[in-house]
């Protein structure tokens, strides 16, 4: 899809579909949607006295031109609340707009900054949430479907400045927004992908293709040197796969003194059987996702590579499968993770954990000041926080509180967990220096405090995705499938500590 901005009269746009906002409750609308509705002999306000157009948020009304203008149909959209009116609800009514359209067979679409100094929304920002609703709204993942889709795409989406002054101003806002919404949908497109094509080779693959085009530093080390860097734990998870484990570092360096100023690492698990202590079979398919946080990590690297913050960002994604092979780990094996601290296996299927505490002594031993690592770790945590909220665990409360800011922009809701250090009680081993898991209860937690044991005092804050990495329906500009959490997030918390 083609997004640009213009300077024009909204009014005087050919295309298949113009889009315009009502609040709820509000005067009868002025401005653009007042110079449609005459357009129109007065069709919209008909419509809003007689109750059909409420403004109630994400409520659609369709309105044909039949020739009274340019555009084909006009799509009054409910923006809810002006008081209330926030970057994600444009988004979110953004997204369902443009799905509606393309169901119409709409190609082209145009609309303004929707929601433009309302509630104390910038213009830049508004572009930027319209653009984001639109892309993200219309992503779709058809790559393994040979049989033609049942709609066509939209080609077009202009969004409409009324001057050449604002233009410039909504200009940057899409630019930005078209950046993040690529980023998040290469995520999606990553999580999405089956396990059999989405492999820790194909993941680094992946990378090395992101780094060339974006000109990012990338070094991808193989199964020998791990083994020579002494990454016990995450050969390990390996060992019970025919594919050989990965470890991708990824540098974003925007100079070359001044070292690794944030190192974000993601989980990297291409399917997650649960290994030995192997899953139940019921929706096992959902787990060629458990790589959501590597491919978070990645796509936000490709983000910022273009957005260029003035501070250094390394990545690294540790990949493998978890599957249950005769050479595979076993409940009560002891592994040695890089650094020597010896690991006692309960369960095999907690190996995010395991892949996870040898590329944090990594990013530790490159001298990276702050840490944020991204994991559909436990479902303990989907359980605590349900699918729409992330958690958030730590050791700094000044980073938690910059992730969950950044986080709070983005739309990408996440909410702190306790570290009480009384949870720790459950990862001590007799046999061991620490076991990979302890009691169903406080799950979530207990797996952070066993990452927690390898990242020492630097400033690090765990996200756990579990339940926010894929959603089961259409939801605003979350599709089916894969949601892209939390590149945005990242790319907004790099950016933020940059300035
Ligand atoms: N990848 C899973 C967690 C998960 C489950 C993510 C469902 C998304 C959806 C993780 O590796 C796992 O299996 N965790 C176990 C930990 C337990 C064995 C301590 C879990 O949550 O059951
Ligand atoms: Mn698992
Ligand atoms: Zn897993």
């Amino acid at each position: 899809m083609d997004i640009k901005v213009i300077a024009d009269n909204i009014a005087e746009i050919e295309a298949g579909a113009i889009v315009v906002g009502v609040f709820d409750g509000t005067e009868p609308p002025g401005g653009d949607v007042a110079a449609i509705d005459s357009a129109l002999d007065g069709a919209v306000l008909r419509l809003i006295a007689q109750g059909e157009i409420k403004g109630k948020l994400n409520e659609i009304t369709l309105v044909h031109s039949l020739g009274r203008l340019p555009a084909d149909r006009v799509a009054v959209v409910g923006l809810g609340k002006q008081s209330e009116l926030s970057m994600d609800k444009i988004r979110g009514a953004v997204a369902e707009v443009c799905r509606l359209l393309r169901q119409k067979g709409c190609v082209s679409v145009a609309t303004t900054a929707l929601g433009v100094g309302v509630a104390g929304i910038p213009p830049e920002t508004a572009a930027q949430a319209v653009t984001e609703g639109a892309q993200l709204g219309l992503y779709s993942f058809r790559r393994h479907i040979t049989r033609e889709a049942e709609h066509g795409e939209i080609r077009e989406f202009t969004i409409v400045a009324a001057s050449e002054a604002e233009r410039a101003v909504l200009e940057r806002g899409c630019i930005k927004g078209r950046i993040m919404a690529e980023a998040t949908s290469r995520a999606r497109d990553m999580a999405n992908e089956p396990a059999n094509y989405m492999t820790p080779a194909i993941m680094a693959e992946t990378a090395r293709e992101l780094a060339g085009k974006y000109g990012l530093e990338i070094n991808v080390l193989e199964q020998e040197q791990m083994k020579e860097m002494g990454m016990g734990a995450l050969l390990g998870v390996a060992q019970g796969s025919q594919e050989p484990a990965r470890f991708i570092i990824l540098n974003y360096r925007c100079s070359d003194d001044g070292g690794v100023d944030i190192a974000l690492v993601g989980k990297g698990i291409t399917f997650d059987s649960g290994g030995i202590s192997i899953k139940p079979s019921e929706k096992m398919e959902e787990m060629k996702g458990d790589m959501a946080g590597g491919a978070a990590v990645m796509a936000a690297m490709g983000a910022l590579a273009q957005l260029k913050p003035g501070i250094n960002v390394m990545a690294v994604i540790p990949a493998t499968e978890n599957l249950p092979g005769g050479s595979a780990i076993k409940p009560g094996d002891v592994l040695t993770a890089m650094g020597g601290k010896t690991i006692e296996i309960i369960s095999t299927d907690a190996e995010g954990r395991l892949i996870l505490a040898d590329a944090l002594s990594y990013v530790k031993n490159a001298g990276a000041k702050r840490i944020v690592d991204v994991a559909t770790l436990t479902g303990a945590c989907h359980v605590a926080l349900g699918d729409f909220c992330s958690g958030a665990f730590g050791n700094s409360q000044e980073l938690i509180d910059r992730v969950i800011a950044a986080g709070s922009k983005a739309g990408e809701l996440i909410w702190p967990m306790p570290m009480y250090e009384q949870y720790k009680e459950q990862n001590k081993s007799d046999v061991a220096d620490i076991k990979n898991c302890g009691s169903r209860y406080g799950g979530a937690i207990t797996a952070a405090q066993f990452l927690a044991e390898f990242v020492g005092d630097t400033p690090w804050v765990h996200l756990d995705i579990a339940g926010t990495f894929i959603s089961d329906k259409e939801k605003g500009y979350l599709t089916k499938g894969a949601t892209g959490v939390p590149v945005r997030t990242l790319v907004n918390l790099v950016l933020d500590l940059a300035d």
